[in-house]
């Protein structure tokens, strides 16, 4: 058995002009692992998905889903995946159980009731899923998206921007029941443009910007580093005078002191060790502030430090055409 419920290999998708819109794409998602692919709006996060569950065709690369070939067992494989790309298609003037229903006899495994009914409760639809989908709102509509995506127990579910129309709550209970599915087994691969979202959600994330995979990081990993960096921590302190002449004997460096506020470059270990160097010295110290550099930072450095490469190669290969 593959260990990887999801191996996407050199995915290349070529648009008019031979314009590389996903361009040797490389990743794989763990078995019982949530995956982020996060990048900004135009990225090709959506088209990786296309091609990933076959509704649009690739130019170059492979696909294995649990080890399987999609160019060979496509048909097969399908009944392990469930997806949702774009906004699902309803019938409107059904209820949301009947459209489950629906769909559960189209199924290629047998889906009994009872089935439904837990999947329901899962998306907490459960007050509304009698009514009509014409009169669902679009995170109800989403809900209901992801109860017919998991309605079959897929091993793998993939999902573009899945919390599109939902409030912070439905957000929330979207983590946890894609964390429910992960603790059962599956595998899931979730995009997003939003990385505040990701980092909650997931425990990896793979980065895309132009086409281009630019980074996959763990998300804890992210969170250890920060611990072993010299990071900018502000102390709101009662005599600024005091304060810097302390810093002054000490070895932190002061990176900067305005009428109230002194800010150094510590390590994690050396903020308590601060504190007390002034309380000792009778300086009250009001508030502590803490500026990791978060993976909000690093996802805005990395996509710029990509749009710079790529700009800069466009040049490059202007300078060899002419
Ligand atoms: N059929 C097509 N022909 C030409 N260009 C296309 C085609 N489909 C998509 N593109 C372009 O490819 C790029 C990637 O599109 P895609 O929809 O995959 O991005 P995305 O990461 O999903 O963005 P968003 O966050 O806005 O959903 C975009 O610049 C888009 O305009
Ligand atoms: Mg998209």
């Amino acid at each position: 058995m593959s260990e990887y419920a999801l191996s996407v290999k050199e995915l290349t998708k070529k648009v008019k002009g031979n314009k590389r819109i996903v361009d040797n794409a490389t990743f794989q998602v763990k078995k019982g692992e949530i995956m982020g692919l996060l990048g900004p709006n135009g990225a090709g996060k959506t088209t990786t998905i296309r091609m990933i569950v076959g509704l649009i065709s690739k130019n170059e690369g492979t696909v294995l889903i649990n080890g399987k070939d999609m160019d060979q067992d496509g048909q097969m494989i399908k009944s392990e995946v469930g997806a949702i790309v774009e906004n699902p298609a309803f019938y409107d003037h059904m209820s949301g159980y009947k459209n489950l229903l629906q769909y559960a006899r189209m199924a290629r495994v047998p889906i009994e009731k009872d089935r439904i009914d837990e999947v329901v409760k899962l998306v907490k639809l459960d007050h509304a899923i009698n009514d009509k989908v014409k009169k669902y709102s679009l995170g109800m509509k989403q809900r209901l998206g992801v109860a017919q995506a998991i309605l079959h127990k897929p091993t793998l579910l993939i999902l573009d921007e899945p919390t599109n129309g939902l409030d912070p709550q439905g957000i929330r209970e979207l983590r946890d029941y894609l964390k429910v599915l992960a603790s059962e087994g599956t595998s899931t691969l979730v995009s997003s443009h939003l990385l505040s979202e990701m980092q909650l959600m997931c425990d990896r994330v793979t980065i895309m910007e132009k086409g281009k995979i630019i980074d996959i990081s763990e998300l804890s990993s992210l969170d250890q580093s920060n611990e072993k960096s010299l990071n900018p921590v502000s102390f709101t302190v009662s005599d600024i005078e005091m304060a810097k002449q302390k810093a002054e004997q000490v070895q932190y460096e002061v990176v900067k002191a305005s009428e109230r506020i002194i800010t150094f470059n510590l390590l994690n270990d050396d903020i308590p060790k601060v504190n007390r160097m002034f309380v000792k010295a009778g300086i009250d110290v009001y508030a502590i502030e803490s500026a990791k550099t978060s993976l909000e930072d690093k996802f805005i450095e990395l996509t710029s430090v990509a749009a710079n490469q790529t700009d800069k190669g466009t040049v490059a290969n202007n300078d060899t055409a002419n």
